[in-house]
């Protein structure tokens, strides 16, 4: 959710930030802009639209080889000109880019203003650029520190003064912010999707963490009541391929992330399976088979499809284990005063590992004494460190804003713990072999999936002309369906409604018609008969039915396209029958002509409550 980029070099600095940005965009793509400083002072550039936008109509002179960018989703203030970032002082003696919410931001205005200090725009962080420019301490790094200890609220911010021009600051304080360390030259971003064309050596700065940049290196301190102490944070060279941050010949990164799975799969799998003990093998847990045995019940926190996936989790637990497993929306856990219990496993999943509310969610946690790990895709991320342990995904960059291979690596991450969980209690022996059996012949059977995508396409094509639709399915069917239902709305803006197939009669079914289509989930379970006579009641309306199911399943006469997904073990089944959802959303986007990897009003990564 906003995107921050910076670079102090050799080179002139606008090509290399609109470049940052444009790999940025996914988080943001509400405005942009760039302020760079050169031997004629600050000059900035921003504007609403996006980052192509922004490029051309970049004034010709625009030199200077240190500068700071930014791309927004809009917080505070409609999207325009004014409220773009970069933000300065008013005399662009002081530009600032700022990821988060600074939450006393109108009472700093007030006070702004009865200083007679006038702010142009709606936004919180011109607040701080005029905090940096009117403070009488004498470093930069003092001047920065002296403002942020007057704001509440969230940030990672990048600051340039002209009185300083060989350096850039910037802090973290819930908002990511890396250091990228290049030849002879810096680079800062929010996400290393912006600088790993750069370099790979790179520092995470953690919260409460400071930094100065100048071309030969950088420095960090930690922001304490007495002063800044030095951290002595050093930069770290990864094992990152910069060309999984690329689309490459593919039209959009949804489209490479969902033909992706079945190679993210095997990685999330990867040594995690014991043959011989028939179980799980994760040991970034920290747990031992006594501390497993010891839990009693599991409960699963995320926000939207990471909630969806961690509701298939939970069921998967339920079945396998056999302790109580519940998921809910991390966003509203805490605030319902929720009991923490010792002998609860909590589990925080997030591709990400940065949406605020799952963070905070964990850090309630934490604080009443109870144990969470976390399901994380992004390796160093908040959640990553905050948790007593976990499952790395193992996913690959994921930049599409619709999550498709991180939510298949979790549901994989889950049924490894599901097992592991159940192979310590009465999970039999066989069992736990025919599940790991399951387990590794998935990634083919979604490659099967995916084989039939020109089918989906057509069917896809169909459900895109209709206004609403429903997605219906039971027990591990529903997560199913709400996830498919996710999906479809985001990236084609239809109205689609997720729904127990058995809650119908009890009211929606006043909605079916013809022109309103339902997908319905059925698999080859112990609910299929019933399934298939709540689709003769809306078969009986008039509705469309579009069935995502098993070969052989009997239909009994009813009029519906079929798709049909390989047979796998019934626990596992949530996952092949997901996969051909994405394939419908994704097409029926593409049909209606929307631009699939940046949905409207959304962003990659919900870094704000
Ligand atoms: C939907 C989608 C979002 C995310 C949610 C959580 O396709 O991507 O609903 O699942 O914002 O994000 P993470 O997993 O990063 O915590």
């Amino acid at each position: 959710m906003c995107g921050i980029v910076g670079y102090l070099g050799t080179h002139q600095a606008a090509p290399l930030l609109l470049e940052g940005l444009g790999r940025l965009e996914h988080r943001g793509y509400d405005s942009a802009g760039v302020a760079v400083l050169g031997p004629s002072g600050i000059k900035v550039a921003k504007r609403a639209g996006r980052v192509r936008d922004l490029s051309e109509g970049l004034p010709k002179r625009f030199a200077g080889k240190a500068g700071i960018g930014h791309t927004r989703w809009a917080t505070h203030g409609p999207a325009n000109d004014v409220n773009a970032h970069p933000h300065t002082d008013g005399k662009d003696r002081v530009a600032v880019v700022h990821n988060g919410i600074i939450d006393n931001a109108a009472a700093l205005r007030e006070e702004l203003h009865e200083a007679g200090i006038s702010l142009v725009s709606d936004t919180d962080t011109e607040v701080l650029a005029h905090l940096v420019a009117g403070s009488d301490a004498d470093t930069l790094e003092r001047k920065v520190a002296e403002a942020l200890g007057r704001i509440e609220g969230t940030y990672g911010i990048a600051v340039m003064h002209v009185d300083f021009p060989d350096r850039i600051v910037v802090a973290r304080n819930g908002s990511p912010l890396i250091i990228g360390v290049g030849d002879k030259e810096m680079h800062v971003a929010s996400d290393l999707a912006a600088l790993v064309r750069y370099t790979t050596t790179v520092a995470h700065l953690d919260d409460g963490e400071m930094a100065t940049i100048t071309a030969s290196g950088f420095t960090t301190y930690r922001l304490e009541a007495t002063g800044l102490a030095a951290t002595n944070r050093r930069a770290k060279t990864l094992d990152v391929d910069p060309d999984a941050y690329d689309a490459g010949e593919h039209e959009s990164f949804m489209h490479k992330e969902i033909l992706e799975q079945p190679a993210a799969a095997e990685r999330v799998m990867r040594g995690r399976l014991n043959d011989r003990f028939a179980t799980g093998h994760l040991g970034g847990l920290n747990l031992d088979a006594r501390e497993l045995r010891a839990i009693r019940r599991v409960k699963v926190l995320g926000c939207g499809s990471a909630y969806y996936v961690g509701e298939m989790g939970a069921t998967l637990i339920e079945e396998l284990a056999r302790i109580p497993a519940s998921a809910e929306a991390a966003s509203e856990f805490r605030y319902r005063n929720p009991i923490i219990e010792p002998d609860t496993l909590y589990v925080a999943v997030s591709q990400s590992g940065e949406t605020i509310d799952t963070l905070l969610a964990v850090q309630e946690i934490r604080r009443k004494g109870g144990r969470v790990i976390g399901l994380v895709n992004v390796v160093g991320s908040a959640i990553a460190r905050e948790v007593d342990g976990g499952i790395y995904l193992h996913a690959g960059p994921e930049v599409a804003v619709a999550s498709t291979k991180a939510l298949t690596n979790m549901f994989l991450g889950f049924a490894m713990l599901a097992l592991q969980l159940g192979r310590v209690r009465d999970l039999s022996i066989a069992d736990g072999r025919r599940l790991i059996a399951g387990l590794n012949a998935l990634p083919g059977k979604i490659e099967q999936v995916l084989a039939t995508e020109e089918r989906l396409e057509a069917i896809a094509e169909r459900l895109a002309a209709a206004e609403s639709l429903f997605f219906v399915g039971r027990v591990r069917g529903f997560p199913v369906a709400r996830e498919g239902a996710q999906k479809f709305k985001e990236i084609s803006y239809r109205h689609a409604e997720a729904y127990q197939t058995s809650e119908l009669k009890h009211g929606p079914l006043a909605l079916i018609s013809p022109a309103v289509p339902t997908v319905a989930i059925v698999p080859d379970d112990e609910l299929v008969e019933r399934n298939v006579a709540a689709l003769h009641e809306i078969a009986a309306r008039g509705g469309p039915l579009v069935v995502v199911t098993h070969d052989d399943v009997e239909l009994q006469g009813l009029d519906a396209e079929r798709v049909v997904v390989p047979r796998t073990e019934r626990e596992l089944d949530p996952i092949l029958l997901t996969i051909p959802l994405q394939l419908l959303a994704y097409h029926a986007a593409k049909h209606l002509g929307h631009d699939i990897d940046k949905p409207r009003n959304l962003a990659k990564s919900v870094t704000v409550e």
